[in-house]
């Protein structure tokens, strides 16, 4: 995990928030390639789940709502976590996460067991709208995207004219005042939700559950991750929460142990319901083949965006060592990402940086893609180091222009730069024209 967490910082992932203030915990900003990398993350997720598909619309809601949602959904009396601190050093923990001996909680940084009663601590941040400092202006930043869905439930349905089943998708922030942020970015206070609500007739739920759960795992082999890391990890009933009919939890296997990366659950009617209830306005679904009203059961696989991301990068961060052509050996980083969510697709190499033609080739052939992918330019130092650097960077290919492809060798290689492929480093001549279409084949 250090190395990984090293790479992030030295190439440009992920940097600690306000970082020349001491940080702030729980908070993470993404640096370039973090910011493509999760961008790429976020695309995919949008266009398997929403552009791919019929029946599922998108939505966009705001952070901040009326407090009456977090009361109608149960967050301001119970999205709680049992806090306890120790009488010893003064920390603070999760009840849940203690490290026990002989049956006995104890402190994680000094080991006392001299430890306070747990008491429920909520996670939402308070905060107040307008200028007015009082209990009436008070609401949260959300913690999860979902309840924007459920409360334009009605709206959406109608100017989307669908019927069951059908879903709404959303990618946005979501906070929590986690009262132990840890491993990187794995348990933020702020960070994005990838959420999407799938209503349906009642008698379809559980059929819809494992039809999500089967989708969802279709969708990390596509972005690159093994079913050898992933776990489907099913709750008992007894430990889902009391609406739920059935939740599976999709982890992954950090190098910090096996850890939940996302959910998906049969909510039932659970949400709408309670909505209705305490708005008084119908949310409804009117059937026109029965003529009956009902409320829609909903099946949610709800993913994380930073998770996911420190999956990606832990599944992807190899090292090997490989011999050049001079017999030394030395360490080669690499980040095997798959090209389809790889921050950039291709490095584009002139041979020698002070040779007009072949910096000018180099040039057009950036041109050339940048409308299609993020390319990257390099024309400083040794080719070898410049393949190193974007090895780290996990970008799965290489165009290196050099005096065969324009002409200066002879008739049999001009107009032809060499391809090199990240991971396996080996090396094809392909013809200029051809470099656009090999590369769209492979990152889409
Ligand atoms: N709407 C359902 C819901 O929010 P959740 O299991 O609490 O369910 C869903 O959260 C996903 O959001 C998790 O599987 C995880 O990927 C991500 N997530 C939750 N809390 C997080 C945190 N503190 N830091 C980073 N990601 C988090």
């Amino acid at each position: 995990m250090e190395k990984i967490v090293s790479l992030c910082k030295r190439r440009g992932f992920i940097f600690q928030s306000s970082e020349i203030y001491g940080g702030l915990n729980g908070c993470w900003d993404y640096g370039p390639l973090g910011t493509e990398l999760k961008r790429n993350l976020k695309d995919f997720w949008w266009r398997r789940m929403v552009r791919e598909r019929d029946d599922v619309v998108g939505m966009d809601g705001s952070i901040l709502m009326n407090r009456q949602v977090w009361v109608a959904s149960g967050h301001e009396a119970t999205f709680t976590d049992p806090m306890v601190d120790c009488r010893n050093c003064r920390s603070r923990f999760r009840a849940d996460q203690l490290p026990e001996k002989n049956g006995r909680k104890q402190c994680m940084v000094c080991g006392s067991e001299d430890l306070t009663e747990p008491r429920a601590f909520n996670l939402m941040f308070k905060t107040y709208v307008g200028a007015t400092e009082d209990e009436s202006a008070v609401t949260y930043l959300r913690p999860e995207t979902a309840q924007a869905i459920f409360v334009q439930f009605k709206n959406i349905l109608e100017v989307s004219r669908k019927k069951l089943p059908f879903g709404i998708a959303q990618v946005g922030k979501a906070f929590r005042n986690e009262i132990n942020p840890r491993n990187f970015t794995f348990r933020s206070r702020e960070f994005e939700q990838m959420e999407l609500e799938y209503f349906c007739r009642p008698d379809h739920g559980l059929e819809l559950l494992e039809y999500w759960l089967k989708e969802r795992l279709r969708f990390y082999s596509d972005i690159g991750i093994s079913s050898d890391l992933l776990h489907v990890h099913k709750i008992p009933p007894e430990e889902c929460a009391h609406y739920s009919k059935g939740t599976y939890d999709i982890e992954f296997q950090f190098p910090f142990g096996v850890q939940e990366l996302e959910g998906v659950a049969y909510r039932t009617d659970y949400d709408l319901t309670q909505h209705q209830k305490a708005s008084g306005k119908p949310l409804e679904y009117f059937d026109e083949e029965t003529k009956q009203h009902f409320i829609p059961h909903v099946v949610e696989p709800s993913a994380g965006v930073d998770r996911t991301v420190l999956a990606l990068l832990c599944a992807a961060f190899d090292e090997e060592h490989v011999t050049d052509e001079k017999g030394k050996t030395e360490t080669r980083t690499v980040l095997r990402f798959h090209p389809r969510i790889a921050p950039i697709k291709c490095g584009v190499f002139p041979l020698l940086k002070n040779n007009e033609r072949l910096v000018g080739q180099a040039r057009e052939i950036v041109d050339l893609l940048r409308p299609h992918m993020m390319v990257f330019y390099d024309e400083s130092g040794a080719i070898g180091r410049r393949y190193r650097r974007q090895d780290e960077a996990g970008t799965p290919f290489g165009v290196t222009v050099d005096f065969d492809t324009i002409g200066e060798n002879g008739p049999v290689n001009d107009g032809t730069v060499t391809m090199r492929e990240r991971d396996s480093m080996k090396q094809e001549r392909i013809a200029l024209a051809e470099i656009k279409s090999f590369l769209l084949e492979r990152i889409s």
